[in-house]
């Protein structure tokens, strides 16, 4: 057998082409955002990344193995700021839009995560999907089972991942044994912290699911207990469809807007993620960015639901922090490859451009901002997480076919976006332990 690619334990080095971000594309002239390495090299220890450069300039210490990736790139590893892993058995449940989805397909599915064997089986499952798929880090909903989330920590507990996760709160518009109530599901939030919050790689999320389902006692508990516990995370929903933008002006008549009513609370921040952020006027963008609240895009999502089209660029120029989302199970795959093709296909809906350093940011160092963790992941740099995916640009026949036609760099994660998913993906590395390891015999 000829060409076995093997990635030993730590440390180790890998040596290779690579892809990364010299700086917020958004902000950098064009062509100066995106970082390429011909021939570099990455060296992994203790979870970090010690050394990423030019092999010529960047030292292999002693007794470190290297693997040679031939034809592959190195990336860092993929992050997903919005995804909610109860929904896995709902993808592809069509028909219909947001508020109808929910009832039908979302809340009758997530009320079979009671049962704790289903849970166990399913964060096992979408443990093993976010690896496969090369998303090292990502910000997850559970059901309103408490015990959704630590199945989740659990199932994630040693392998690597860097994951956000709180149970949802909803205590109201759901069918007949979902809800929690107003107090109970912020005290079952708040035990989930003490449990896994800064454990390893692990952090909590207070989860609003969204304010059509949260009663106002609900939100106030929900905001006191986010306060009460600095360097949480909240989540959220905001400004996803028509439908549901009229439900929370309804709901909620004194606010001036979907966002004024989260600011009611003392719901924006930092590290306050919002997931879609659609309908949203001049006035919210600026809000949200003064805040420091960042938005979440989920393009695959929108497109499936009709929910509209994300104006990154609107969203950009108002200074506000995004990241890219799968959005599962409204969202069509865990593939955050896929998922910038689709950020892509929707801002030519819109009739603008996204480059590919500006989809491989908002997949990497522009969603480790949106979540407050720059300095910790998002790119190849030495102190950073050991998050990296390494892509086969020769996966598939057709993904050959194309990647072998690409002039440069750019025009090769251009490929690799559009044509490329989790077959694309060869092996995987989160915060040093290697996830996924494909071996073959492709040279
Ligand atoms: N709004 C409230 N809950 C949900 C959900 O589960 N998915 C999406 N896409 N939007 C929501
Ligand atoms: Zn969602």
């Amino acid at each position: 057998m000829r060409g076995v690619y093997m990635i030993t334990p730590e440390p180790f080095a890998l040596r290779g082409q690579a892809a990364f971000l010299r700086r917020d594309p958004f902000l950098a002239a064009p062509g100066e955002a995106l970082g390429w390495e011909s021939d570099a090299r990455l060296v992994v220890r203790h979870g970090r990344i010690e050394a990423f450069g030019p092999a010529a300039h960047t030292l292999l210490p002693a007794g470190v193995p290297e693997t040679p990736l031939g034809h592959r790139v190195v990336l860092p590893g993929l992050i997903d700021c919005h995804v909610h892993y109860p929904q896995l058995g709902v993808m592809g449940a069509m028909g219909h839009s947001l508020l109808p989805w929910l009832e039908r397909y979302t809340f009758p599915a997530e009320r079979e995560l009671a049962d704790p064997t289903v849970v166990h089986a399913l964060a096992r499952h979408f443990v093993a999907e976010l690896a496969r798929n090369g998303t090292t880090t990502a910000a997850v909903y559970g059901s309103v089972h408490a015990h959704s989330a630590d199945a989740l920590f659990e199932a994630a507990q040693g392998s690597g991942l860097q994951l956000i996760a709180g149970k949802s709160l909803m205590d109201r518009n759901a069918p007949p044994g979902l809800p929690d109530d107003a107090r109970g599901g912020c005290a079952e939030t708040e035990a989930l912290i003490g449990r896994w919050h800064g454990r390893g790689r692990f952090g909590c999320a207070v989860t609003v699911r969204f304010l059509g389902t949260s009663s106002p006692a609900q939100i106030e508990a929900a905001a006191d207990l986010w306060r009460r516990h600095p360097g949480t995370w909240l989540q959220s929903h905001l400004a996803e469809d028509r439908d549901e933008l009229a439900l929370i002006a309804r709901l909620f008549p004194d606010a001036r807007d979907y966002t004024d009513a989260f600011d009611r609370f003392g719901l924006l921040g930092r590290r306050a993620v919002f997931g879609h952020g659609i309908h949203l006027s001049d006035r919210e963008r600026a809000r949200l960015a003064e805040a420091g609240a960042a938005l979440a895009h989920c393009p695959t999502s929108n497109l499936f639901l009709g929910s509209g089209l994300f104006d990154a660029a609107a969203a950009r120029a108002a200074g506000v922090a995004v990241g890219l989302a799968s959005d599962v199970g409204a969202g069509t795959t865990l593939s955050m490859l896929a998922t910038m093709g689709a950020a892509y296909q929707v801002a030519r809906l819109r009739g603008a451009l996204l480059s590919p350093a500006y989809l491989l940011w908002l997949a990497t160092a522009g969603a480790a901002r949106a979540l407050d963790m720059t300095g910790r992941t998002g790119n190849l740099a030495a102190g950073l997480g050991a998050d990296v995916v390494v892509l086969d640009p020769r996966a598939t026949p057709l993904l050959a076919l194309r990647s072998a036609r690409a002039r440069d760099a750019g025009e090769l994660l251009r490929v690799l976006m559009t044509c490329g998913d989790d077959r694309a993906v060869h092996s995987v590395v989160a915060g040093g332990h290697v996830a996924r390891v494909c071996m073959d015999s492709s040279g």
